[in-house]
């Protein structure tokens, strides 16, 4: 059967731990020059209806490198511009191709495409998750701190997209989460919700960023306005100001803290150069494991590694 990745409530803990070993496996090969092609003929669909520059680019080399072929379906040119049913593309597009990315703003649209088609779907980011963003940033967390459990990892910012994939991942994981946001920006009550009901994990809110920042073995930060959001960005710079990840803030944590960002990022907004680019950041390695990480997705989805349940 195929196995989508909409959300990573998609994937128990067996799947992400291999998901993570496996990358680890792949990057190792790649950095001692071994050639690993198994995609010969296969096909990847991208499309993205909105920018990106780490995860398209990411998803389309690791399709190159494993010796399939990225195709990047620009919507606005196909009959999707102009109301063909998304159970239509989906039908179709399944005949074609052997997987597809999708970024778009609506997770409903991502769930039609997954019910129609007969390929896997891959979510490259909605208005509601990350997945992808956060199984490779866990795979950054692992390489950093040798574990994902046992240390505080906390998210400074807004309660968005990526805060929620993270919120899924210690629901599945059982990982130790604080989450810092301004009051009328928290993260999804249901996605909350029901991560609570799983019952793993610690997973606490507040509104108070020195609390998250307290003894934190990793720091967290996103945008403060998601796209889609430009419209309130003004508003939204006056409202978190007090989360921005500065070096006051940095000296609460663990003298080892790792920071984290997924990118792009808005210098002296949520995070202040000195940090971004500071002896506790490890954003580059994080963006590169994106890469390593889509590979071990991909290799699962479609490339008969059946280890993803
Ligand atoms: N982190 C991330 O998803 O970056 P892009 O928007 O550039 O893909
Ligand atoms: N929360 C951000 C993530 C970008 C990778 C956004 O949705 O714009």
């Amino acid at each position: 059967m195929k196995k989508d990745i909409l959300t990573i409530l998609d994937l128990t803990k067996t799947d992400i731990d291999y998901l993570l070993n496996r990358a680890i496996e792949l990057k190792k090969m790649q950095k001692q020059g071994v050639s690993y092609r198994p995609f010969a003929g296969k096909t990847l669909g991208l499309i993205f209806d909105k920018p990106s520059t780490r995860t398209r680019i990411s998803f389309e080399a690791a399709m190159i490198q494993l010796g399939g072929t990225p195709l990047f379906i620009s919507a606005k040119d196909t009959q999707i511009a102009r109301d063909e049913p998304i159970r239509d593309t989906a039908r179709v597009l399944s005949r074609y191709i052997d997987c597809l990315a999708i970024r778009t703003y609506s997770q409903g649209l991502l769930d039609e495409f997954a019910q129609f088609s007969s390929i896997p779907i891959i979510n490259a980011l909605t208005d509601l998750y990350h997945p992808c963003q956060v199984l490779s940033d866990i795979m950054t967390v692992v390489e950093k701190k040798g574990r994902y459990d046992k240390i505080k990892i906390s998210w400074i910012g807004d309660g968005n997209n990526v805060a929620h994939s993270w919120i899924n991942a210690a629901a599945v994981l059982g990982l130790d989460l604080v989450l810092a946001c301004p009051k009328g920006y928290y993260p999804d009550e249901e996605i909350l919700k029901r991560a609570f009901e799983r019952g793993r994990g610690k997973i606490k809110l507040t509104s108070d960023p020195v609390e998250a920042a307290s003894d934190a073995d990793v720091l967290y930060a996103d945008v403060w306005a998601s796209m889609g959001q430009e419209n309130e960005h003004k508003e939204r710079k006056l409202v978190f100001e007090p989360y921005k990840l500065r070096g006051k803030l940095l000296q609460y944590a663990s003298e080892d803290v790792i920071v984290m960002h997924c990118l792009p990022a808005h210098r002296e907004e949520e995070i202040s150069e000195e940090v971004l680019e500071g002896p506790k950041s490890v954003v580059w390695d994080q963006s590169e494991n994106k890469l390593h990480m889509t590979k071990a997705i991909l290799e699962a989805l479609i490339g008969g590694k059946s280890a993803v349940s």
